[in-house]
């Protein structure tokens, strides 16, 4: 079987991506119709033409004005249901989902609100398509502490619905070490440990994620290749990259697939995984994530086999679930 065949039939699992950033402008539209939300657009031509970035903060400020539209549990239900449809077509049969509550509770929208429409759509995911999926809560780094351990506090009541914690948005000047505390919190009330770490910011934030805030998935990871014994460490305590091809080139973290360095992550034995990020700003979901870089690198399926392994081994699944999801990569 060719590659392209392979990866896009063989069972996936996706371990970085934000729901916030799977809204499609069709669907964008058609909610801020709903909820008679004005928004700066006159058609969804018009949408897709604002997303041209020139760094993280360019689209940040797109991402959060995309999302204000959303204000009722249904919203929430759609915006997750649509990304599940896409899952069931490509085969991802795990997803482990980012959502930013601070984005909603800023304009007033419950916390409770937010999870509801998520978790329903959670499960009939789960009972219509066989979709398994473990929820990231993240931390928005532009705000204070303070305001993170406020979101914590709200999601206590949710605890059970919620797997890990992580921290995203505005990378450079808002460095892990801002959160230490608020992370200690979280790993005290049970939630497992990811952050968005040298995306922009430097290899020095990647080691403040690892020693800081105890991480246990390192999200983007790029510019952790600049520091020599930051790659020995990595690849001697098996800590995964969860690596995002078209989000890198849309956000210009690299300038061209054929320079993206995953291979060059596979080659120093590092633990990559391919993942989407925000598929319907960065132009793609999984599988085109998947097959862009097999094109533009020639991965062989030995490599392609290596980053869907890594896929479900970095996830959080139990052990037992991981082992039969593994059998099915070499077996197909
Ligand atoms: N980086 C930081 N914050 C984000 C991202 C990202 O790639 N996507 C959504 N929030
Ligand atoms: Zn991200």
């Amino acid at each position: 079987m060719d590659i392209i065949s392979y990866i896009k039939k063989v069972p996936k699992a996706e371990l970085h991506l934000h729901i916030e950033g799977t809204f499609e402008p069709e669907l964008m539209f058609e909610i801020a119709q709903r909820n008679q939300v004005k928004i700066p657009y006159n058609s969804v031509e018009e949408v897709k033409k604002a997303y041209q970035f020139n760094c993280l903060q360019d689209f940040l400020d797109i991402y959060y004005a995309g999302a204000s539209v959303l204000l009722y549990e249904q919203d929430f239900y759609d915006l997750t249901m649509a990304y599940f449809k896409h899952c069931a077509e490509e085969n991802v049969v795990h997803t482990e989902i980012m959502f930013d509550p601070q984005t909603h509770t800023k304009r007033g929208v419950s916390f409770e609100t937010v999870i509801s429409g998520i978790k329903r759509a959670q499960d009939d995911a789960a009972k219509n398509f066989g979709i398994t999926s473990y929820l990231i809560m993240s931390y928005l780094r532009h705000l204070s502490e303070e305001d993170a351990f406020e979101t914590l506090e709200q999601s206590l009541p949710y605890k059970h619905l919620i797997k890990a914690v992580g921290l995203d948005s505005s990378e450079k000047g808002n460095p892990p070490s801002k959160f230490q505390k608020v992370f200690a919190a979280s790993v005290k009330e049970g939630y497992k440990i990811v952050a968005h770490a040298g995306e922009e910011g430097p290899a020095e934030y990647v080691w403040e994620a690892l020693d800081l805030l105890k991480i246990d998935r390192i999200d983007h990871g790029n510019n952790s290749l600049t520091d020599e014994k930051l790659v020995n460490y990595l690849v001697e305590n098996k800590m995964a990259l969860t690596v995002c091809p078209l989000s890198n080139t849309a956000l210009r973290v690299v300038d061209d697939l054929k320079q993206h360095p995953i291979k060059k992550m596979l080659d120093l034995g590092i633990k990559a995984t391919v993942n989407s990020d925000d598929p319907a700003y960065f132009g793609g979901y999984i599988t085109k994530n998947y097959t862009e870089i097999i094109e533009a690198l020639s991965l062989s399926l030995e490599e392609v086999k290596t980053l869907v392994s890594n896929s479900f081994e970095y996830s959080f699944l139990d052990e037992e679930t991981k082992k039969k999801y593994l059998q099915m990569v070499h077996e197909n």
